[in-house]
């Protein structure tokens, strides 16, 4: 079949769809959703089976549902309608949701429903997590199931679906009104779950030192933490570790992780007030006096920070697991160096393997490109300056795993990669990830940055010169099977995060007391020795970063214009034509679609 993906970006969903209905080999092309006119011309160029819409913030025009089948995703049970549907449902906390696929019609999330898929909600999960991991697996499979019941020439599938409308709910934007703690009432429970429910966007407003703010990215506090500051009343900021500050609750305490200032009332968000940045540093000089709490890597589990260290297995065959859960996958240089400083610790335990299993959603996304805008607004500091001290840090980081030759690296990913946070992975021995995740391994996209983490050794080691550079290239999504089978990922197993990381942990305990082992290490490191002999790791460095120097400060500006839309979500003004296959075709003489 003929599908155009017509969405308002290429986000995770899409991307997702995007390589599963490649894989089943139709022929699949993208249009950014602009202006009605924009998506005609793009429909008459590709003249599609279908239509999908994986995530439309407009109605898609009459003009082209009329014609063509177009298919809506929504994340929501059938009969359940409007912009807030996971919001909505976290706050209600119920545990069984799903997403529907819909026929688009004149009213918003109202037409015949084609396919739908139950899913679970996962206990204390945010919004943007269920979106990335449940909602997007339950949407495969529905639009799977959907499409299996298209009839070419037809506008209605092949055997009656659901009627939407009469079942149908309509639930409006969900307001700040809902959306409010009352710090001295709300347990820690609703907190959180109010955080979660407004996660990604559009936070929940609230305010910190005075100072109106969205609150996003909260962790519950252990109760060691929260025994010292017992007699503090609710409201109260008590402490401050790595991106986070520490507030009381009626009952415990939590961590508020991001923060977005507010605008004053009546006043158009300047761009000081649209970054989402790290509670910590957004009131650094206000949070300067509270207890600083920070905690060893290996604890207990009931002890939020951003990296946490275990091991597993006996003396011997020891694995160590290194999760780094950075918020988005957006590693900065602060982030970049306690990551360094975690991979120089953990060297010195005695272990066979190490595991580096990022966060649960992002593997790693690179560096942090909200923190380098907010550079540019500090008095001496810039943009320029902040990219080039995250790309160093990020390349200290990455050169500790490229070394770590005395036991094998494995990068175990559990959501998807982009840009540097790919090549970090590419770093070890063995990249693995479940079907589910997406890569991205490339850096154009980011006003043609050309990019370091050592790509120009780890990747050309994996898959050869010319490879290397058509990927770099072509950049698109490449899903997990697809990146298994061109060797950027070494192996894809388990259908989610848990399963694999299940999988990961057994297949590496059996590694780490295999026999051969000793032999494989003494290999690595003969390679390693022969590849810095031919060409110092010092020296692919210096040459990626004189590229990536021109990048920062030279005169073509394309990545901080890049990076300043990606971080303010600038709307699209046309489909890169990457993606936009209908561009690069002719009009296609075919009549189009008879209703
Ligand atoms: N720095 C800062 N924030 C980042 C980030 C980065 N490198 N990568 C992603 N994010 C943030 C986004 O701003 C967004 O924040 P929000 O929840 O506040 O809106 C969130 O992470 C999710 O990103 P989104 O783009 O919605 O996710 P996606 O899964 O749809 O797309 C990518 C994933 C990787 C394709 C996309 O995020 C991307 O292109 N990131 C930039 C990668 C990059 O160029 N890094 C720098 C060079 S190393």
């Amino acid at each position: 079949m003929r599908i155009l993906l017509l969405t308002h970006s290429f986000n995770s969903l899409t991307q997702r769809l995007f390589g599963v209905l490649r894989a089943q080999r139709h022929t699949v092309s993208v249009e950014l959703d602009i202006a009605d006119s924009v998506a005609q011309e793009a429909v008459g160029l590709f003249q599609p089976d279908v239509v999908l819409a994986p995530f439309l913030k407009r109605r898609i025009p009459q003009s082209i549902w009329q014609k063509v089948v177009c298919l809506v995703v929504h994340p929501g049970v059938p009969g359940d309608r409007g912009p807030s549907a996971l919001d909505w449902a976290l706050m209600r906390g119920d545990k069984h949701w799903g997403v529907t696929v819909l026929q688009a019609v004149e009213d918003m999330d109202a037409g015949e429903v084609w396919a739908w898929q139950p899913l679970t909600m996962r206990p204390y999960a945010t919004k943007s997590s269920l979106y990335r991991r449940e909602v997007t697996d339950a949407a495969v499979h529905a639009v799977l199931r959907a499409l299996q019941r298209y009839v070419p020439g037809r506008l209605h599938p092949n055997a009656p679906g659901i009627t939407n409308t009469a079942a149908g709910t309509w639930n409006p934007l969900m307001p700040q009104a809902i959306r409010r703690i009352d710090w001295a009432t709300d347990t820690t429970a609703t907190v959180l779950q109010k955080i979660a429910a407004a996660d990604g966007s559009p936070g929940v407003l609230d305010a910190l030192f005075g100072q109106p703010c969205r609150l996003f990215d909260a962790h519950p506090a252990s109760p060691a933490i929260v025994s010292r500051f017992m007699h503090s009343p609710p409201g109260t900021l008590l402490a401050r570790r790595g991106p986070a500050l520490l507030r009381r609750t009626v009952d415990d305490a939590v961590w508020i992780g991001h923060v977005r200032l507010e605008a004053p009332p009546h006043q158009l968000p300047a761009h000081d007030f649209m970054l989402k940045l790290p509670a910590a540093l957004v009131f650094a000089a206000q949070a300067a006096h509270l207890f600083e709490s920070p905690v060893e890597l290996m604890r207990n589990d009931d002890e939020w920070d951003e990296l946490r260290y275990r091991e597993f297995g006996p003396e011997g065959a020891r694995v160590g697991w290194l999760d780094f859960e950075f918020h988005n996958g957006a590693m900065s240089e602060r982030q970049c160096l306690r990551l360094r400083d975690a991979l120089r610790w953990v060297r010195t335990r005695p272990t066979q393997l190490l595991v580096l299993a990022g966060g649960q959603d992002f593997f790693s996304n690179g560096i942090h490109l909200h923190d380098i805008e907010a550079a540019q607004r500090v008095a001496g500091d810039s943009a320029a300056d902040a990219s080039w001290r995250n790309i160093n840090a990020m390349n200290d980081a990455t050169l500790e795993v490229l070394t770590l030759t005395d036991r094998i690296t494995v990068a175990a990913l559990h959501g998807n990669a982009g840009a540097g946070g790919c090549f970090l992975a590419l770093a070890t021995d063995l990249v693995w990830a479940h079907a589910g995740v997406v890569l991205n391994p490339h850096y154009k996209n980011m006003g043609n940055l050309y990019g370091s983490e050592y790509w120009t050794y780890s990747l050309p080691r994996r898959l050869g010169e010319a490879a290397s550079l058509a990927l770099m290239q072509q950049r698109l999504p490449l899903s997990a099977p697809e990146a298994v089978t061109i060797g950027v990922l070494d192996d894809c197993f388990g259908s989610d995060g848990a399963a694999f990381s299940a999988q990961v942990l057994a297949r590496c305990l059996a590694m780490a007391g295999e026999p051969g082992l000793a032999e494989r290490l003494n290999a690595k490191q003969v390679q390693r020795e022969h590849d810095e002999m031919r060409k110092p790791l010092a020296t692919y460095r210096d040459e990626e970063l004189n590229r990536m120097n021109r990048n920062f400060y030279g005169f073509d500006p394309s990545y901080h214009v890049a990076r300043h839309h990606f971080v303010f979500r600038k709307p699209h003004a046309w489909t890169p034509r990457h993606l936009a296959l209908h561009r690069e075709l002719k009009p296609a003489s075919t009549p189009s679609k008879p209703a």
